[in-house]
């Protein structure tokens, strides 16, 4: 069971990425409103917020940019007299943003067609913002440069280039205290809970040297040849 479904994987894939790198590059599609929002407009949402909102100490972070879908019955309307010749203009191109800005959680609308935000709503209610790669970094390297951390480590006999810190949300518990202030990056609160036996590395059979079939050893080659090409297109985003 496992050995097929890995060969399926490997067919998979193939498919997948012998078939993305020819078709985009032979025809230039127009953007469909379902399209998600390109490199260049996150830049410009971007732009088009820090400049509403001068702040003194670069004391934005962006921690949400998607496309905000049109209204379903604008979409319908336009698709309907899209083809063949586009006669309506498509839905107003807007995204949707969660940024932290002046220690403010903003919900904004930003439209691309006109450059200007059209709705911006500060959170009053429960719960945080998802997380930044930059904050997840930050609080995880935090710790090691925090002594009563250091001390647990070697109360358990660990070195701390053996460890690895994760940065988790702590969910909803109705609590109001948070372990760690993101916003100035400082621990706030340790807790050491309970110590448990840290396994070893020896006599485990999680070492590649002890994988046996279908794990290990490795599966000879295989080449997929399809002389009429696949047998679906690729269109934008889109997948026939
Ligand atoms: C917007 O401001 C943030 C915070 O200062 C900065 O990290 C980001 O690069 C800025 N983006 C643009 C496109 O100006």
């Amino acid at each position: 069971m496992a050995h097929s479904l890995k060969i399926f994987c490997c067919f998979f894939f193939f498919f997948l990425f012998s078939t993305l790198s020819i078709i985009p590059l032979s025809h230039q599609l127009e953007q469909h409103p379902l399209d998600s929002l390109t490199p260049n407009e996150f830049i410009r949402v971007q732009a088009i917020v820090n400049q509403s909102h001068p702040t003194t100490i670069n004391d934005i972070t962006f921690q949400y940019i998607g496309l905000n879908e049109p209204d379903k019955q604008a979409l319908i309307s336009w698709l309907q007299n899209h083809r063949p010749t586009p006669i309506t203009a498509p839905p107003p191109r807007q995204a949707f943003v969660i940024a932290r800005i002046n220690h403010q959680t903003h919900e904004l609308v930003v439209d691309l067609s006109y450059d200007n935000i059209v709705s911006d709503h500060i959170h009053h209610g429960f719960g945080y913002p998802l997380f930044t790669f930059q904050e997840q970094n930050g609080a995880s390297q935090l710790v090691f440069n925090h002594a009563p951390f250091l001390a647990a480590l070697n109360k358990r006999g660990l070195k701390v280039e053996e460890v690895i810190c994760e940065t988790f949300a702590l969910g909803w518990f109705g609590e109001t205290k948070q372990n760690v202030d993101l916003e100035a990056m400082k621990i706030t609160h340790f807790r050491d809970r309970l110590v448990v036996p840290v396994p070893k590395a020896a006599g485990t059979d999680y070492r590649e040297s002890e994988q046996k079939a279908p794990f290990g050893p490795e599966l000879k080659g295989i080449t997929v040849v399809q002389p009429d090409g696949p047998s679906f297109i690729i269109d934008g985003s889109r997948v026939r």
